[in-house]
C-alpha cells in the first residue's frame, strides 16, 4: 500500500474530493445481515477516507451521508443513521482536533433531529479554528434544494434593493450556496457500480472529473481512494481548452 500512496504526485493532488458513499445495504444483504450493519462497517470507510486525505495533504473531503431523498426510508434505517452520526462525532472529535481537522455541514441541517443538530453545532464550533483539512458533512441534503433557495435569496435581496439584477454573476451564485466557503470539486468518486450524480453538489461539480467504482462502501479502504487519486492525475482537465494550450501553460 506504502507503493501505492508514494506513486502520488504531491504537486497535483485534487484539492477538494467529494463521495458519495453507496452500496452499504448490498454489501450487508450479500452477508445475510440487515441493511444497518452495511452503515455500521460505512463508518470505518468514512474514517479511512479522512485518514487518507489528511496523510497525503488533500485540502477539502465533502462526505454525501444522507440525502434529502433518504428521508423515505424505513423509519428504523433513518434512525440508525442518525444514531451513527452521533455517536460517530463523539468518538471522533479527539481525533479531529489531533489531526487539524475542520469539521463543516451542507444541507437543510434544521431537519435533523435535535440531538444531531447540537452535536454538529458542538463538533463545528470546537474545530471551527483547525486547519489542515476541511471535512464537509452533506446531510439533508439535495442540490436541487440548495438551487431553490439561491434563487429566492438572491430574489429577496434584489427586490429589497441590497443587489442590482445586472449584478447577479456566477460569484454571486456561488456566495449563496451551502457550499460557499469551499472551492469547486476536483475529484467525485461514486462507490457500487452505479453511475449517477443523484441530485449531488450539480453546480460544484461542473469541472470534476467523476470516479466510479464497484467497490461497495464498506469495502473502500485508504488504497481505494489512493487509486481513485492516481486515476485522477492521469487524466488531462482541460476546462474548455484545447490539449495544446494546456501543454502551453505547464510548460
Ligand atoms: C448509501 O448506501 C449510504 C448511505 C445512504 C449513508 C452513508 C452513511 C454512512 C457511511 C454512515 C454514517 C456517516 C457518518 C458521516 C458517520 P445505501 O444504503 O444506499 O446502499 P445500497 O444502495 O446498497 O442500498
Amino acid at each position: 500500500m506504502e507503493s501505492l500512496k508514494a506513486k502520488i504526485n504531491k504537486t497535483k493532488l485534487p484539492n477538494h474530493i467529494a463521495i458519495i458513499m453507496d452500496g452499504n445495504g448490498r454489501w450487508a444483504k450479500k452477508q445475510g445481515k440487515p441493511r444497518v450493519f452495511g452503515h455500521k462497517n460505512g463508518v470505518n470507510s468514512v474514517r479511512e477516507a479522512i485518514e487518507a486525505c489528511a496523510e497525503i495533504g488533500v485540502n477539502y473531503l465533502t462526505l454525501y451521508a444522507f440525502s434529502t431523498e433518504n428521508w423515505n426510508r424505513p423509519k428504523i434505517e433513518i434512525k440508525t443513521l442518525m444514531a451513527l452520526l452521533v455517536s460517530s462525532l463523539r468518538k471522533e472529535l479527539k481525533s479531529l482536533q489531533k489531526n487539524d481537522i475542520k469539521l463543516n455541514t451542507i444541507g437543510n441541517i434544521k431537519q435533523l433531529p435535535e440531538k444531531a443538530q447540537k452535536e454538529l453545532e458542538e463538533v463545528v464550533k470546537k474545530t471551527k479554528n483547525n486547519k489542515t483539512l476541511t471535512l464537509t458533512l452533506a446531510l439533508s441534503y439535495g442540490s436541487r434544494e440548495e438551487i431553490v433557495n439561491v434563487i429566492k435569496n438572491i430574489s429577496k435581496k434584489v427586490v429589497n434593493k441590497q443587489l442590482k439584477f445586472e449584478e447577479i454573476d456566477e460569484k454571486i451564485i456561488n456566495n449563496h450556496l451551502y457550499t460557499f466557503s469551499l472551492p469547486d470539486v476536483d475529484l467525485m468518486i461514486r462507490t457500487s457500480g452505479e453511475k449517477r450524480i443523484s441530485n449531488f453538489l450539480l453546480w460544484q461539480l461542473a469541472y470534476a472529473e467523476l470516479y466510479f467504482t464497484n467497490t461497495l462502501w464498506p469495502d473502500f479502504k485508504k488504497e481505494n481512494l489512493f487509486n481513485a487519486i492516481l486515476d485522477y492525475q492521469n487524466r488531462e482537465r482541460r476546462f474548455g481548452k484545447t490539449s495544446e494550450q494546456i501543454e502551453n501553460i505547464n510548460e
